[in-house]
């Protein structure tokens, strides 16, 4: 069974694979998508994404133990337990915890994206269990995979377009046929495999993280396969499943 994949530029535009019942994985590199993956992979239960600061502090005062996590304009919110910065995501203080996250465009990529009953989260840290596990479940069920790139407020950008590429270029070659934009990823991903970082760090949000002293979070969302995890996310939160 030959699984067709294609990616949805902006993720205004999720709505269309969701409805069609594809399976999804968005991305947004930097740094939605990856700090959900640290926080799972490093022993957080689950991540409540949440679309404004005022829903997570209102699910945060139904629940005083959830940790508040997220940005706005990159920074953390005043109030918040955590920023947005996946590292500080991995040294033990969310182990077991539930977090509620909220980012200003990765969380709402995300929500957009759930009408589809299978949405899988990917970055650059878990591609290869993400290409193993997303091309396993849609070949069972028969269905098609769609990326879902978060970008910057609905503009393209250019390091989820390469992690797609990452992640294509990770699946089993001959049970997958791809579009010409999910072609274009995985050219563009070959091209930079080998100054994969340094392609990172030339894209604009990139840029404007280092510019407010998040360089470190670029540096760590641009490592490949460091976790074997792959969250889903489904009844309003996101869990792990190990690939
Ligand atoms: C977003 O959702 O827009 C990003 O995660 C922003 C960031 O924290 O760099």
């Amino acid at each position: 069974m030959v699984v067709r994949i294609d990616i949805e530029l902006a993720a205004k535009d999720a709505i269309r694979p969701a409805k069609r019942g594809d399976l999804i994985i968005v991305i947004d590199v930097l740094r939605a998508t990856t700090s959900i993956v640290t926080a799972l992979a490093n022993g957080a239960k689950s991540v409540i994404p949440t679309a404004t600061v005022k829903e997570a502090f209102k699910i945060g005062k139904e629940h005083p133990a959830y940790l508040l996590v997220g940005e706005r304009n990159d920074h953390k919110p005043r109030g918040f337990d955590f920023g947005n910065s996946p590292e500080t995501l991995t040294n033990g203080s969310i182990q077991g915890k539930n977090i509620i996250l909220t980012t200003t465009n990765g969380t709402k990529a995300l929500i957009k994206s759930e009408e589809s009953d299978c949405v899988a989260i990917g970055a650059f840290l878990n591609a290869k269990a993400v290409a193993r596990k997303t091309a396993e479940i849609a070949g069972k069920k028969g269905t098609d995979i769609t990326f879902v790139l978060a970008g910057e407020k609905s503009h393209f950008s250019l390091e989820d377009f390469l992690c797609a590429g990452a992640i294509t270029a990770r699946f089993p070659k001959s049970t997958v046929e791809l579009s010409d934009k999910t072609a274009g990823a995985l050219l563009a991903f070959k091209g930079a495999i080998h100054e994969l970082l340094e392609s990172i760090r030339n894209c604009k949000h990139a840029q404007d993280l280092v510019k407010k002293g998040f360089s470190r979070d670029v540096d760590f969302s641009g490592q490949l396969d460091i976790y074997d995890i792959v969250p889903f996310f489904r009844n309003g939160k996101a869990i792990s499943l190990s690939s």
